[in-house]
């Protein structure tokens, strides 16, 4: 399977940084070796065009960091799956911790808003974790395998859907989880995704929270783990690229 690297933006860069972003992706990304590796970068959305157009004839697709749960209309402020997927995005990325803590987001929100996504041809990256005091009491299991139960649209297949584990402890706060810690959860998911669907040792779990490139190539040695949500270290063209590359050591 090729190993998946997603770059999340967030609400990060002002027009001439995201455009330095863009070209400066664009001059490292043909040195990746496409067989091996699949890149997506998910740019605020007031940038997607400009990312759309810039990577027109580049090996990376472009992504949403969340969509509407409805297709059209009055929905002042929300952006559609089938917006995103006219505008060239091949994925969306769906209940990101922010999202989840920010705005409440709940999992049977998260469900529908997958539904609108896969009915507009795009894949979605479903992201779960447990807090800190979730971990603290043990119940990371228990938070996740819920998390997945409702999360999941009816929908789902290897074909429309990636998971990403991101423990919210160490989302943009430096503090990794460890190799052995990503492992047992990693190889929990991967359990409840074959328990739960046909195809469910086919979709691709990935790992998100403080992966730079220094760490990334102890992570990818983990079973069951097919590659990464990137956040902070995706705002630099080197560091995102030398995750990347830290799949073909
Ligand atoms: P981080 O963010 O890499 O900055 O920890 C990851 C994410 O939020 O997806």
């Amino acid at each position: 399977m090729k190993k998946l690297i997603v770059g999340n933006w967030k609400m990060n860069l002002n027009v001439a940084e995201a455009d330095h972003l863009l070209i400066a992706l664009r001059k490292l990304l043909p040195s990746v070796p496409k067989q091996n590796i699949e890149c997506v970068i998910c740019p605020s959305c007031v940038y997607l065009q400009r990312a759309a157009e810039i990577m027109a004839d580049q090996p990376v697709h472009i992504g949403g960091q969340d969509c509407a749960p409805f297709d059209n209309g009055a929905h002042t402020g929300d952006i559609s799956a089938r917006q995103l997927s006219a505008l060239g995005c091949r994925y969306v990325i769906l209940g990101h911790s922010e999202r989840r803590a920010f705005y409440q987001e709940s999992s049977a929100l998260i469900s529908e808003k997958a539904t609108f996504a896969h009915d507009s041809g795009l894949t979605t990256i479903i992201c779960v974790g447990e807090t800190e005091d979730e971990r603290t009491e043990g119940r990371q299991e228990e938070i996740v395998g819920r998390q997945i139960d409702e999360s999941l649209s009816s929908g789902t297949s290897a074909r429309n859907t990636v998971l990403a584990y991101e423990p919210v402890w160490a989302i943009g706060t430096g503090k990794t989880a460890t190799p052995d810690d990503v492992a047992a959860m990693h190889s929990f998911i991967r359990k409840k995704l074959q328990e739960k669907l046909a195809d469910g040792d086919e979709i691709r779990i990935l790992y998100g929270g403080s992966v730079k490139p220094e760490n990334a190539k102890d992570l990818f040695s983990v079973d069951n783990l097919d590659g990464f949500l990137v956040g902070g270290a995706s705002l630099k063209a080197d560091s995102f690229m030398g995750i990347a590359a830290a799949a073909l050591e």
